[in-house]
């Protein structure tokens, strides 16, 4: 299949190199492909410079956002939170009648907050929108044409591309979204990537509760001094 991975971050490229080992062809979307393949310092989570990353997979494409969605059967959005409904409010017409898998956290960082969190890697980022609307509610409102499915916001992407890394795969992975047959395409790349329990929460609207926990992650995370984990549904 064409998948489209918007967003040149850890978890795009995570998606993208798993996605060309299954065989798709693998488009990433970035906002200036030149700009983007002349960097040559890491960016500020001490990532490599992108075209340094991809010379190692061949085969993977770089393109600005319009072009790599327009091109694309199947869409995953890793655009920065604060900046994704923005961007993909600009392609949407290249979205239309699409399943955008949506993992982002709508993360502002740096707040200015009266309580901040000290994390080990600094202030945690506030989450806005939070509680009574969500980053992939605003995503679906600002594409009415294409079918918006949050997953994978509850994990590292590199553990969501290989799940038989934490654990030997024995978590769950949680979807939601508005679309019957978009939830369907999504549980296929999620059992693709190995997924063995992918629990559907219903319509978009639980996105609300999967970027919440992202607080509640970072929490365990720092517990086990920085390990993967999973989260597993015991019913
Ligand atoms: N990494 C993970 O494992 C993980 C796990 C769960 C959730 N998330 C969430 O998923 C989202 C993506 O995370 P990520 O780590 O893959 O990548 P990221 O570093 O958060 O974002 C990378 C992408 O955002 C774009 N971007 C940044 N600022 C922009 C701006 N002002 N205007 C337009 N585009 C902009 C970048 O464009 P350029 O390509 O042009 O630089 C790049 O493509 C985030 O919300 C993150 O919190 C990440």
């Amino acid at each position: 299949m064409k998948i489209t991975v918007l967003g040149t971050g850890g978890g795009g490229r995570a998606h993208a190199a798993r996605l060309l080992q299954l065989g798709h062809e693998v488009v990433v979307g970035t906002r200036d492909s030149e700009v983007t393949l002349g960097r040559t310092e890491p960016n500020f989570m001490g990532i490599e410079p992108f075209g340094q990353w991809v010379a190692d997979y061949p085969g993977i494409e770089l393109m600005n956002f319009g072009d790599a969605a327009a091109g694309a059967e199947f869409v995953i959005n890793g655009i920065d939170g604060a900046n994704a409904v923005r961007v993909l409010s600009g392609i949407a017409e290249h979205l239309a009648g699409k399943t955008v898998m949506d993992y982002a956290v709508p993360y502002v960082y740096n707040p200015e907050r009266a309580h901040p969190w000290p994390t080990p890697w600094g202030v945690m980022p506030a989450l806005d929108p939070v509680d009574h609307d969500s980053l992939g509610e605003q995503i679906q409102r600002a594409l009415p044409a294409a079918k918006v499915v949050k997953a994978g916001v509850t994990q590292e992407q590199e553990t969501v591309v290989n799940p038989q890394s934490v654990g030997g795969g024995d978590h769950t992975m949680f979807i939601a979204g508005e679309d019957a047959g978009a939830k369907e395409q999504v549980t296929e790349l999620l059992r693709a990537y190995g997924w063995q329990d992918v629990l559907d929460l219903g319509p978009i609207v639980s996105s609300r509760g999967m970027e919440m926990y992202a607080h509640m992650h970072s929490a365990i995370q720092f517990a086990l001094g920085g390990a993967r984990f999973g989260m597993k549904v015991i019913r």
